[in-house]
Parts: C-alpha cells; sequence; structure tokens
C-alpha cells in the first residue's frame, strides 16, 4: 500500500529536477500525479515513464487561465486535487543595480504570482477532496540574501511569507507549509561547482531526490504542522564556518 493512495497530486515545474523527483516519489507512493510545466517533451516523456494514472498537462505559471484549465481537467479526469507542489521556478541573474525592471517582474510572475495562482485555484477542488496540502518550494533565498539574485530572493522570500499568509487564509481544510533547500544538483546549479558548497556543515550538493522526500513527509506525516519552514540545506544557514585559528 502507498502512503498516497487516492491522493491527486499536481506538480508544477515537474518535467525535470525537484519537480520530477517528486512526481516519480509521489507516483510511486501511489498517487496520481499531473506533471504541469512548460518543457512538453521532457513532462510527456516523463508522465509516460511513471504510467498511468500519470498526465502531463501544458501550464505556464503565471497564467490565470491556464491554471484553470488544468484544475478543470484534473478533476473531470483524475478527481478533486488533494496535493498541490508549486515547484516551478526560474532565476534571472542581476543584482539590484543591473537587473531590467522586465527580468525582475518575470521572476514575481513565476516564483511568486505562479505559487498564489495555483493555490486560490486549486483551494476549491483541495475542498472538493475533503481537504488537502499545498507545498510551496521557496529557498534559503527565502531566509536570508544572496548577491546577484535580487529579484529570486525577493521572490522566495515572498513565497515564504505568502505560505504563512495562505495557512491561516485555508485552515482548517488545507495545510499550507514551504519547503527550503539549499544547493540542489539540478539544471538550476548546472553552472556552480563543489567550491560552493566546500564551507557548509555538510560539504555537498543536495540530490533532487532528498528534496522529494521532504515533501513527501510535509504531506504524509507532518499532520500537525502548518505555515512552517521545512529547511534541508546541509547546515549552511546554521551559522559561518569557524573562524581561523578557533578550536576544532
Ligand atoms: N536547485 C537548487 O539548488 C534549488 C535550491 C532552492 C530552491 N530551488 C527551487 O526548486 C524549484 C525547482 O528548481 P530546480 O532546481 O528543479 O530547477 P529546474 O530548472 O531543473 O526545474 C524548474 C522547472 O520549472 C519549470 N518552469 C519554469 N518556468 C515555468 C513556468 N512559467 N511554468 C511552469 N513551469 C515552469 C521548468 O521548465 C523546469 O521544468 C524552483 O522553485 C527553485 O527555485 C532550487
Amino acid at each position: 500500500m502507498g502512503r498516497l493512495d487516492e491522493r491527486v497530486a499536481i506538480v508544477t515545474g515537474g518535467s525535470r529536477g525537484i519537480g520530477a523527483a517528486v512526481a516519480r516519489l509521489f507516483a510511486a507512493e501511489g498517487a496520481a500525479v499531473v506533471v504541469a510545466d512548460v518543457l512538453d517533451d521532457e513532462g510527456e516523456r516523463l508522465t509516460a515513464e511513471l504510467g498511468a494514472p500519470a498526465r502531463y498537462a501544458h501550464l505556464d505559471v503565471s497564467s490565470e487561465d491556464g491554471w484553470q484549465t488544468v484544475v478543470r481537467e484534473t478533476e473531470s479526469s483524475l478527481g478533486p486535487v488533494s496535493v498541490l507542489v508549486n515547484n516551478a521556478g526560474i532565476v534571472e541573474w542581476g543584482s539590484v543595480e543591473e537587473q531590467s525592471p522586465e527580468a525582475f517582474r518575470r521572476v514575481i510572475d513565476v516564483n511568486l504570482q505562479g505559487p498564489w495562482l495555483g493555490m486560490r485555484t486549486t483551494a476549491p477542488s483541495l475542498r472538493r477532496a475533503g481537504g488537502g496540502v499545498i507545498v510551496n518550494i521557496s529557498s534559503i533565498a527565502g531566509m536570508t540574501g544572496y548577491a546577484g539574485i535580487a529579484s529570486y530572493v525577493a521572490s522566495k522570500w515572498g513565497v515564504r511569507g505568502l505560505t504563512k499568509a495562505a495557512a491561516l487564509d485555508l485552515a482548517p481544510d488545507i495545510r499550507v507549509c514551504s519547503v527550503h533547500p539549499g544547493v540542489v544538483r539540478t539544471a538550476m546549479t548546472a553552472d556552480f561547482d563543489d567550491s560552493f558548497t566546500a564551507a557548509q556543515p555538510l560539504p555537498r550538493f543536495g540530490e533532487p531526490e532528498e528534496v522529494a522526500r521532504m515533501v513527501l513527509f510535509v504531506v504524509a506525516d507532518a499532520t500537525f504542522s502548518t505555515g512552517v519552514e521545512f529547511v534541508l540545506d546541509g547546515g549552511v544557514t546554521v551559522g559561518p564556518p569557524a573562524a581561523p585559528g578557533a578550536a576544532q
């Protein structure tokens, strides 16, 4: 018996990376999974690999019409949605001075407005399912600042705050939590080398499957948690590395 039998889950940005790992784990645990993404070929391939009752849906998460179509089609083919994982996200490099207003807005539209649209469109379906869980993928960039990615940092802090507001608005039927990965090996971090993680207490990249297991924990086990952050970051936000000469 799977831990997500009878559940219907939408995973945005599910065609690759962290989202694909979540889709695979959810399907292995018995959920019917809708992978919603803009990368159609990868998404179709993945859902074929997951087997029935998985489906691929083309969705730009910044489109309200797109969300309405995906939720309607999910309900009619698989039943009401009981789990939503708002995972789709993009990075656009640029400091506060360098980044164009258009690029800033693009990041906010996908990373922050996307989860908001997803929650507001899916909430009635989650209620029809008898209650449900929303997991918003933020980042440790939603817990501290990073140079050169101001819009990304703003969007991920936004997702963290939005999660708390939504947890209050949607209680008690729907739990809403945020998950905050550190540096995870995906296409998003393809340019990072091992030196980037060398000073972490756990000096390595995280793997997408580790994030997927945290998301499953939030959905299936964390039944008394809502509006809170679940962090998996190799300890990088715990504190700075030891000062030179400090006793080891
Ligand atoms: N990789 C990391 O180190 C890391 C760390 C912390 C948080 N995250 C977050 O995890 C999430 C997944 O990132 P990833 O590392 O797997 O990256 P990724 O680039 O491999 O995957 C992102 C997915 O989102 C999809 N996507 C992008 N824009 C979209 C849109 N408008 N509508 C629908 N889908 C869209 C992409 O097509 C892709 O499939 C993101 O929200 C990211 O910010 C990643």
